[in-house]
């Protein structure tokens, strides 16, 4: 076989056109898309210092907690039509969150303490077997109480915002470090849930008077100690996670890698909330067609 002496190879062309690469556009390894490939790391903190000052990030945003439309819900401005379609939202995220709990735990792969925590957190997302205390059919309890049927909420169909908030929070603990895993999927998420909990409740039991079977959903997750199955509710699991988070991000590249992981999970969450809002709040808006009429 004869070879073309002639022929230029793809490493020749590659070397020739290298000066077309511009390093002053290149980015960090470990970054957000608007870090660059200079700019320092942040020293490592300790470790409580650290997990302290990702709690108060997590706790002072909005989108991890409550943005305009848990506004609207807990000052009781949904009308029923907007809490079944709202409920509905609720129960696709729910009955997704045990995989992302399972996933976690799958991924710690040496670490005998993590997958303890995990599988004991995972349990209790399951009702400790009894699949009628699972956490996502305590979220049917309350659909059921506001008259939505399990029908309606296993075939609902889910904002376009809703399938990709699932769908991202999956990728972000199917495909990180389990650390990374633990803390977009279990602190960054369970962290802000009693207290919207808590508000959430109230509200509804005061607009519509529903009973403590109803409301078991936020009362498992706040806690409460006349549930059977009370664990603690998600400070529990909060505090787990953050003291699992203080004992693995020790170096300054892990913790840079887990601020990134609570930053891509607060941003989902933020696109899930605005997707509830435009759906349940703006769309009912008088305005809404004159603004989007052209
Ligand atoms: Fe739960
Ligand atoms: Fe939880």
């Amino acid at each position: 076989m004869s070879v073309d002496e002639n022929r230029t190879t793809v490493r020749q062309v590659r070397n020739e056109f290298e000066g077309a690469l511009n390093a002053s556009l290149d980015h960090a390894p470990v970054g957000r898309p608007t870090d660059r490939l200079g700019d320092p790391v942040p020293e490592a903190l300790p470790p409580e210092q650290f997990v302290q000052e990702l709690t108060d990030e997590i706790m002072g945003s909005a989108a991890a907690n409550i943005g305009p439309f848990y506004e609207r819900l807990i000052a009781e401005e949904i009308p029923i039509e907007g809490l079944r379609d709202w409920v509905k939202q609720w129960y696709i995220d729910a009955r997704t969150f045990p995989s992302v709990i399972a996933q976690i735990c799958a991924n710690a792969t040496y670490h005998y303490d993590a997958r303890q925590f995990m599988g004991a957190n995972l349990a209790e997302e399951l009702g400790e077997f009894n699949p009628a205390r699972e956490h996502p059919v305590t979220v049917r309890q309350l659909g059921n109480a506001l008259g939505v049927s399990d029908e309606e909420l296993e075939f609902a169909e889910p904002y376009p915002e809703t399938l990709l908030y699932v769908e991202y929070r999956q990728h972000l603990v199917r495909d990180f470090h389990w650390v990374e895993a633990l803390a977009s999927g279990s602190f960054a998420i369970e962290l802000t849930i009693p207290n919207r909990f808590r508000q959430i409740a109230r509200a509804l039991s005061h607009q519509l008077n529903l009973d403590d079977k109803a409301l078991e959903v936020f009362r498992i997750h706040a806690g409460d100690e006349r549930l059977e199955l009370d664990y603690g509710g998600d400070d529990k699991h909060a505090a787990e996670a953050g003291a699992l988070l203080a004992k693995y991000s020790v170096t300054a590249e892990m913790q840079q890698r887990v601020r990134l992981a609570v930053w891509r999970s607060v941003q989902a969450r933020r696109v899930y909330q605005w997707g509830l809002y435009r759906e349940i709040v703006l769309k009912r808006h008088p305005q809404w067609e004159a603004v989007n009429a052209r």
